[in-house]
Formats: C-alpha cells, structure tokens, sequence
C-alpha cells in the first residue's frame, strides 16, 4: 500500500472513531493467518475477556488474514496508530530496528516448547521487549506457533535435495542465510501471497509450522512435506507505546490480565493444532509427508549450524548464549 492511501486510511479511521461514544476505546488487532489458528484463537479470547471484563468499555476489532494490512504494511500501520495491536511473527522484528529477535530464527537453537518458552519468558525476552519501547512499540507477550516444516514439490530429504530451489521466507536474515546454507534461492514474500506464488510456480516451496500450511491450503500446491522441526515460529504481541501509555490505568491492567490469560490460552493449544493440522495434511492426500530421520536431521543440522555464528554480531552473543545454557 502507498504512503497516501495509507494516509488517507488513518485519516477515515480516525474520523470514524470520533463518532465512537467518546469513552469508547477501541483497539484494532490486525493479523495474517487465518481465524482457526493458535494466533487467530487467541486474538478472540482475548476479545471475549477484554469486552465481557470492561463491560462494553473497551472493544476490539480482530481482523485476521491479512483482511487489512499484510506483513510489511501492518507494522507501519501500528506505528501510524491506524492499528493498535499486532502479533507480528518473531521473523519480522528486523524493520523495525530489533533484529534481536530473530534469534528464534536459528535452526535447530531449541529442541522442544519448554525451551523456547523458558527464553520468551526470561532474559532474553525482557531484553527484546526492552529494545521495542526504543522503537516506540510495547511487547505485550510472546505466543507460539510451533516448529517448521520444509515444503515442496519434489521430495526433500537430503541438503542435496534443496540445490537451486526457490524457497519463500519472512522477511528474516537468519531465514535468508539458512536457506542459503541449505544451497536454495530464499525469496522475502508476505504471508498472503504465498499460497499464489506456489500455485504458480513463482516459488518451489516454503516452510512454516503445519498448521499455517494446512489452514492457508498451501498442502493443496505443495507435494511433499519434510517434517524436519529445523526452525521455531512464534510471535510477539505489540502495540504502540503511546497508545497504551495513553490509556487509563484501570483499563491497562484489566487488558494486561486479559493477555496473560489469552496467552497461557494460546500456548495450551498451539502443539496439539499443530499435530492435528499434520494429520490433516496426511488426510488430505495431496501431499506426502517424510518424518526426516535422525541421521540425516545431523546432516541438516550440520549444514545449518554455522548460520548461528554469522548473526553473533546482529543479533547478540550474549542473547545467544543464554539460550544456549538454557536448551543445553
Ligand atoms: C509467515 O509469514 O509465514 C508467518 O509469519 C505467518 C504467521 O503470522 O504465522
């Protein structure tokens, strides 16, 4: 979207909120995957709990799908205040000057939820959500999706496998530079788009937690899934500081309780979605799913490994570190 039509946007939101009752606060929470996910769950729970708790005080319009905004596009419309909240994936922190994040990105840096939660909900996560109020925005909570899969269509069982092969990413370096270990051709794309760019050929294949596949239908354009849980996806629920300074502190910590139950809500469902999505995908018949074994998951690992030591600088030695400790 233009930086006018943005403009213009912002303007007619804002106008429609003057004729909102003048203690009426909404917030509008914009996302890309689809209503029947982890993330897309949560985002109502977290609806139904502000709204029955503020007694009509507080609304929030969920808009899933990239409905408003995609990727790129929602990010600079939080910080336009034409939004109010996101759950951004942890791939898409770079723009927004806090590459820390893409930590979660490493391969293979986490090898079970435990881990990664024990990282979200310690130091290295206060650090992040320490760098976002730099940057104007204010880390609410950290939600999962789950572990990646590899997609395309051909079978990818070895590193061989992935030579030449063009592969979309989120708009991460970390996912850059893995798959460029792996030998492939990465391509940055919004999440809406994938499902064409498949489709047409634009791009062979993709990763992303089953769930995302199988709820975007990608499992309907792709042939073969490798179950290789090489990468974590999950994500940070942000806002715009002012707006959330701006709010009167009794609504502030009714809408924080209400996060912090819609996230203990989220993180209950996301593994069991996942391990329900990849039967479907397996019901589905359209593509073949390889569990990649353990000897080859080493040769994978092997290869990817050394992505950790190139993003030391970027991302944080010390961040890095202390994820290590708390994996090993
Ligand atoms: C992706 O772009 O693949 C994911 O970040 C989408 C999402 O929000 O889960």
């Amino acid at each position: 979207m233009k930086l006018g039509t943005m403009l213009l946007m912002v303007l007619a939101l804002s106008a429609s909120s003057m004729v909102q009752a003048a203690d009426e606060i909404v917030i509008k929470f914009s996302h890309v995957v689809a209503p029947d996910t982890p993330k897309g769950r949560a985002a109502e729970k977290f609806k139904q709990l502000v709204e029955e708790r503020t007694k009509g005080k507080v609304k929030v319009e969920v808009y899933p799908n990239s409905q408003l905004y995609k990727d790129r596009e929602e990010m600079e419309a939080l910080q336009l205040g034409a939004v109010q909240m996101l759950a951004p994936s942890l791939s898409k922190f770079r723009p927004m000057g806090a590459p820390e994040f893409e930590l979660f990105d490493l391969p293979y840096i986490f090898p079970n939820y435990e881990t990664v939660h024990r990282v979200m909900d310690g130091d290295v996560g206060k650090h992040m959500f320490a760098k976002l109020e730099t940057k104007g925005l204010h880390g609410l909570a950290f939600w999962d999706n789950g572990f990646k899969q590899m997609s395309a269509n051909k079978p990818l069982h070895t590193v061989a496998d992935f030579k030449g092969l063009k592969m979309r990413i989120q708009s991460s370096k970390v996912l850059d530079a893995q798959m460029k270990a792996l030998g492939a051709n990465p391509q940055v794309m919004a999440f809406s788009e994938v499902y064409t760019a498949l489709q047409q050929g634009v791009v062979d294949g993709t990763e992303n937690p089953p769930d995302n596949l199988y709820t975007q239908k990608m499992h309907e354009v792709q042939k073969h899934l490798t179950v290789s849980d090489h990468g974590f996806l999950g994500y940070a629920v942000i806002v715009n500081k002012k707006f959330w300074e701006g709010l009167p502190a009794d609504i502030r910590a009714t809408l924080e309780q209400a996060m912090k139950e819609a996230t203990a809500f989220e993180r209950s469902i996301a593994k069991a979605e996942n391990d329900e999505a990849l039967n479907k995908v397996r019901a589905a018949k359209t593509t073949e799913v390889y569990i990649l074994p353990n000897e080859e998951r080493a040769k994978w690992r092997a290869a990817l490994l050394p992505v950790h030591k190139e993003f030391e600088s970027s991302i944080g030695k010390d961040l890095i570190q202390m994820s290590y400790a708390i994996a090993a």
